[in-house]
């Protein structure tokens, strides 16, 4: 068997950038190790970024996107129950964000597959990758019983964080930068409406909180939690309490409760593997680096990287020129850093970290304070939360 490129993973990375290179005439092949309905099933990003809707909208994938998913202009911040708004359009002259689950975004990804020729093959056991620094690669893997192998020119891993495209590259060439953060979030999805037609991003002496949602119908809530925290201590009635608490008295008054229909607890870390190839292997998203997800900016960087990475691509396969593929890594980079510096700076400004003192606590509270009052600090947050471009400046004007 041969392909241009083999993608390892099927997640929003590795289906973003098959679409990408098959519309440019680019063979590849999906190897995923779940079935399709794990993939869509698990429940994760909401918030996408104009970037990431433009991509979606110029592979003529996102028609659903636009008649179902929620455009927002801003949202707010609740500290200890004292609420204000982030003006994301007035900020940055009209930027927005969409709201969107990532569960969406796969069924679409996954639908429009097989009329457009792309290959996924799900169930894929013991993906391998062989001879990645050779001008000759290959991925080998097994399913129902049977090896298979498939010879390629590119490897894309974007197998998440815990897959094995990464553990591939000897640690000799690799450096990593890792932070694991004293806490996690208590994720609920309920069929009740939002509590507010915007997100509440909520600071609070008991910690941190989040109100999301999916639809007018369908709301998403967020709470801190210890790590070692027990999912069966924290029925809904208790998630609702601890709501109702951090949110604080505007969004308790019109949260309407209900019963949830998944709940799970997610860690938080900061994580960058540099640089994000070896030889003939490329990583792309969570393979390469991993965001705390105050800020939601996961699955828009791993937009990012296949796009820097598509284009790269299709220009080594149009030219022969390999300087794209060989500035990949750079510049998807300068991104990554950028957006990891702005989630770990909106982790440690709404949380409670277990060895913070009082003075910590007064300082994030004097923070707020500031971002509260001045106009210029809320554009610092506004331009990174719609998403920093591509490249170059940033053009918005502040009013
Ligand atoms: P993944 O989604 O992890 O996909 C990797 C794929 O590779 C998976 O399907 C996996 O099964 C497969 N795989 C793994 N190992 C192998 C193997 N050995 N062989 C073959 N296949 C393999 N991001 C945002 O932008 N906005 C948000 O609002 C947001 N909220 C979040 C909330 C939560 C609770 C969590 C947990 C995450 C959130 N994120 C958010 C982050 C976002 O979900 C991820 O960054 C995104 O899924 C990354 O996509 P990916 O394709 O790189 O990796
Ligand atoms: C959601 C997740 C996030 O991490 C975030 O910052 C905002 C919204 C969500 O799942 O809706």
């Amino acid at each position: 068997m041969k392909t241009q490129v083999a993608i390892i993973g099927a997640g929003p990375a590795g289906m973003m950038l098959a679409h990408m290179l098959k519309r440019a005439g680019i063979d590849c092949l999906v190897l995923e190790r779940r079935d399709r309905a794990y993939v869509e099933g698990r429940v994760r990003a909401g918030v996408l970024e104009q970037t990431t809707v433009s991509i979606l909208e110029n592979l003529g994938l996102a028609d659903r996107l636009k008649r179902e998913g929620l455009p927002h202009d801003g949202f707010s911040i609740s500290c200890d129950g004292k609420q204000f708004r982030i003006d994301l359009a007035g900020l940055t002259s009209g930027s927005r964000v969409t709201v969107y689950g990532q569960q969406e975004v796969m069924k679409d990804l996954f639908d429009a597959a097989p009329a457009r020729g792309l290959d996924v093959v799900f169930d894929a056991e013991n993906v391998a990758l062989h001879d990645i620094d050779s001008s000759s690669p290959s991925v080998s893997w097994t399913k129902d019983g049977r090896s298979h192998r498939v010879a390629c020119a590119f490897i894309a891993g974007c197998d998440g964080y815990h897959g094995v495209s990464r553990a591939a590259i000897p640690a000799t060439v690799i450096s990593e930068h890792e932070k694991a953060y004293p806490f996690g979030w208590l994720g609920i999805l309920a069929e009740v409406p939002p509590c507010s037609h915007e997100l509440i991003y909520a600071s609070h002496e008991r910690g941190f909180a989040l109100a999301s949602m999916r639809s007018q119908s369908r709301s998403r809530y967020y709470i801190q939690v210890g790590l070692d925290e027990d999912i069966e201590a924290w029925p809904d009635d208790r998630v609702w309490d601890e709501l109702a608490a951090r949110l604080g008295p505007d969004a308790d008054a019109h949260m309407k409760r209900g019963p949830s229909f998944e709940k799970s607890v997610a860690p938080l870390r900061s994580y960058v593997c540099e640089p994000m190839r070896y030889g003939r292997l490329f990583l792309a998203g969570d393979a390469a680096h991993i965001v705390p997800p105050t800020g939601a900016k996961g699955l828009n960087l791993a937009s990012s990287d296949v796009l820097f990475l598509a284009e790269a691509l299709i220009t080594h396969n149009k030219t022969g020129s390999t300087s794209a593929l060989d500035e990949y890594s750079q510049r998807a980079l300068a991104r990554v850093w950028k957006a990891e510096r702005f989630s770990w700076w909106f982790t440690h400004l709404t949380h409670r970290f277990p060895t913070s003192t009082s003075l910590e606590r007064k300082l994030q509270i004097a923070e707020m304070d500031y971002l509260a009052g001045s106009v210029a600090a809320r554009t610092a947050l506004a331009e990174n939360y719609v998403g920093l471009p591509l490249a170059g400046e940033l053009h918005h004007r502040p009013r």
